[in-house]
């Protein structure tokens, strides 16, 4: 069987962020959300991996290289535009061959990994195998509907009255009969070849769909809401560690860990909570729920429920800042000149909320 990840898409949704990274390497507690999908590939079995990739495949390919560093052989299969995940299977086709492949969307986190998943689909050798989700916003996902015994009888991409609270999740699992089915499909109206309707065109030709239910904690880090998210059920699931230098004035609670060169003085921190390498925090607090990237510098302000990327200072500032997403090499500072007022640089498509 053979892995296939989706890291093409633009990021819309988290701009600025995704006008200079692809949104798959965004990180969640210090490491990129793609990260964690290769590392679920490698557990369930799988060594061959396709990445497809679009705009952003630069920042991709640097950053994932060959695979070597998770045990996988890792190739990259261009898409010239986001037109679809159907279309992105369909870019893949040689690449894939006859083998059963799984697929995940690069921007998906599944805290309990696929390996149960594989292992159902190569004992029960459906023709897809998809996973689903009970979810509060169906309208935003594919929908699941089944019958009374389980069985899928239909999938619709992001329906204005859904039937069901079942939201496709982004990992499927399909043999080659899918190639045919993403060929046989008409773009959705957002001009995508939808991999939902692929589906559903095998549901149609009384090919085996079966269904599972992820019971874990599953999330589309699509949004800043998510992104979030992701970030408190990771930093819960991880082991405290001690790897950098605090001094004995700083207090330091709850699941914490401190990556090598950071240094913390003065300081409380209340986990859970991540520092990367080389960070320091100085007469700050850093609060749950925070992942500090490396090469940071936090000094005499108060942060949590966070995700500040690397090389970025917070200097100062008054108030808590919480409940925000701070890019890399950015700064934030407050300063004691006159006449007080706000001087901001922000990027494109930013947001700055102030209250
Ligand atoms: C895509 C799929 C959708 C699925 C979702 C899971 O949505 O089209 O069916 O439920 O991924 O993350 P998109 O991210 O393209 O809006």
């Amino acid at each position: 069987m053979k892995g296939l990840i989706l890291s093409g898409g633009r990021g819309t949704r988290l701009r600025p962020l995704t006008h200079t990274s692809a949104k798959q390497l965004i990180p969640v507690a210090n490491r990129p959300v793609l990260f964690f999908g290769l590392e679920a590939m490698h557990r369930a079995g799988i060594a061959e991996v396709g990445i497809v990739v679009g705009d952003t495949h630069a920042d991709i390919e640097s950053a994932v290289g060959n695979g070597s560093q998770w045990g996988l052989h890792v190739e990259y299969i261009h898409q010239e535009a986001p037109l679809g995940l159907a279309h992105a299977v369909l870019c893949a086709e040689e690449y894939l061959g006859d083998e059963p492949f799984v697929m995940y969307l690069g921007d998906n986190l599944i805290l309990g990994g696929i390996t149960n998943f594989v292992h159902h689909f190569l004992t029960h050798r459906p023709s897809s195998l998809i996973l689903l989700a009970h979810v509060r916003n169906p309208q935003q996902f594919g929908v699941a509907e089944l019958d009374a015994s389980g069985r899928v009888t239909r999938l619709v991409e992001k329906p204005k009255q859904p039937k069901s609270d079942l939201a496709l999740v982004g990992v499927y699992l399909f043999d080659h009969s899918i190639f045919d089915a993403c060929k046989a499909i008409r773009p959705s109206g957002r001009n995508e070849l939808e991999i939902t309707d692929a589906i559903q065109h095998l549901i149609e030709h009384g090919l085996r769909v079966d269904a599972h239910l992820v019971e874990g904690w599953w999330k589309d880090t699509g949004r800043l809401e998510d992104m979030l998210e992701a970030n408190r059920m990771i930093l819960d699931s991880l082991e405290p560690a001690m790897h950098g230098h605090v001094d004995e004035v700083s207090d330091i609670h709850g699941k914490v860990i401190i990556e090598s060169g950071a240094r913390i003085a003065r300081s409380t921190l209340r986990g859970p909570l991540i520092i990367g390498e080389n960070t320091e925090i100085f007469d700050s607090f850093i609060g749950p729920f925070t992942a500090i990237g490396s090469g940071c510098r936090v000094e005499g302000s108060e942060i949590e429920h966070s995700i500040v990327l690397s090389d970025s200072s917070i200097l100062h500032v008054g108030s808590r800042i919480e409940d925000s997403l701070i890019g890399r090499n950015a700064c934030i500072v407050k300063s004691n000149g006159r006449p007080s007022a706000y001087r901001v640089m922000v990027g494109d498509h930013s947001r700055v909320e102030i209250r």
